[in-house]
């Protein structure tokens, strides 16, 4: 939880007086749109302040390997942000395989294609995941990967429907943060009168459960402070 308070600290208690988020200065408080404008501000300051520890990236990496991704696979990374899981996703998909950005964010995007548009197998886009997902993979999808993002989703059950139908036989959707739904949580509610304030991951239990209604076989299910990591594989047949 270090970073994240690196994160904010300098955009809490937003009353009277404070500093208010980027957000707040533009007036607006809530919705994709909002989100955008906040995490456009971020952006140029993203990888600095979100930089992981060397335990944090032998962590991700492991969680990275569980949700196993065999060379040549087409990948979705939603909510991309600066393309931090490039650095995982590149040795893992072979000569062949594919990786989506997709972020609301245009600065975010506009990063990820500086750092790694020389990499002919990554293409960034534009736009929420909920709308361009089946449009940017028409032939479907083998790995669907939410690294901190899901809660950001303004309709997280849409969203889950969405992948569920864009995933290929034998595909997967994994939700993976650094830390358990109340840490997150915490996390989020402590950026007041900010878009992401009330952006909430749900318990692990209840996102169990929300995949289960939408044709997810749940694989993997772990919370616990430090972790969270949801893998649900497409109950599609070939
Ligand atoms: C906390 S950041 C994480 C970014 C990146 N995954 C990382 O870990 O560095 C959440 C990202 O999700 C993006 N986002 C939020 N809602 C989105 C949506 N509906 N579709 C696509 N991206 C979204 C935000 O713009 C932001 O870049």
């Amino acid at each position: 939880m270090g970073f994240f308070t690196q994160l904010f600290g300098n955009k809490r208690k937003t009353s009277a007086g404070r500093e208010a988020t980027p957000t707040q200065a533009a007036g607006k408080p809530n919705g994709n749109a909002q989100r955008a404008v906040f995490f456009d501000a971020m952006a140029s300051e993203w990888d600095i302040m979100t930089k992981l520890s060397q335990t944090q990236e032998q962590q991700l990496a492991e969680l990275i390997d569980r949700v196993g991704i065999p060379e040549g696979s087409v990948v979705v990374d939603a909510g991309c942000g600066t393309g931090v899981l490039y650095k995982y996703l590149a040795p893992r998909i072979g000569s062949t395989g594919r990786v989506l950005g997709i972020d609301i964010s245009p600065r975010m995007i506009s990063l990820a294609e500086t750092k790694f548009g020389h990499d002919q197998r990554f293409r960034w886009h534009t736009g929420s995941v909920e709308k361009c997902i089946e449009e940017i993979a028409p032939d479907g999808i083998d790995r669907i990967i939410c690294y901190s993002s899901f809660p950001h989703f303004d309709d997280q059950k849409g969203f889950l429907q969405i992948a569920a139908q864009a995933l290929r036989p034998g595909g997967k959707l994994a939700i993976i943060h650094l830390g358990s739904a109340d840490e997150i949580n915490g996390l989020h509610s402590n950026i007041e009168d900010s878009p992401v304030a009330h952006d909430t991951l749900p318990s692990i239990r209840d996102l169990t459960m929300m995949a289960q209604d939408l044709s997810l076989a749940v694989q993997t299910s772990q919370e616990q402070p430090g972790v969270y990591f949801f893998l649900g594989a497409s109950l599609k047949r070939s």
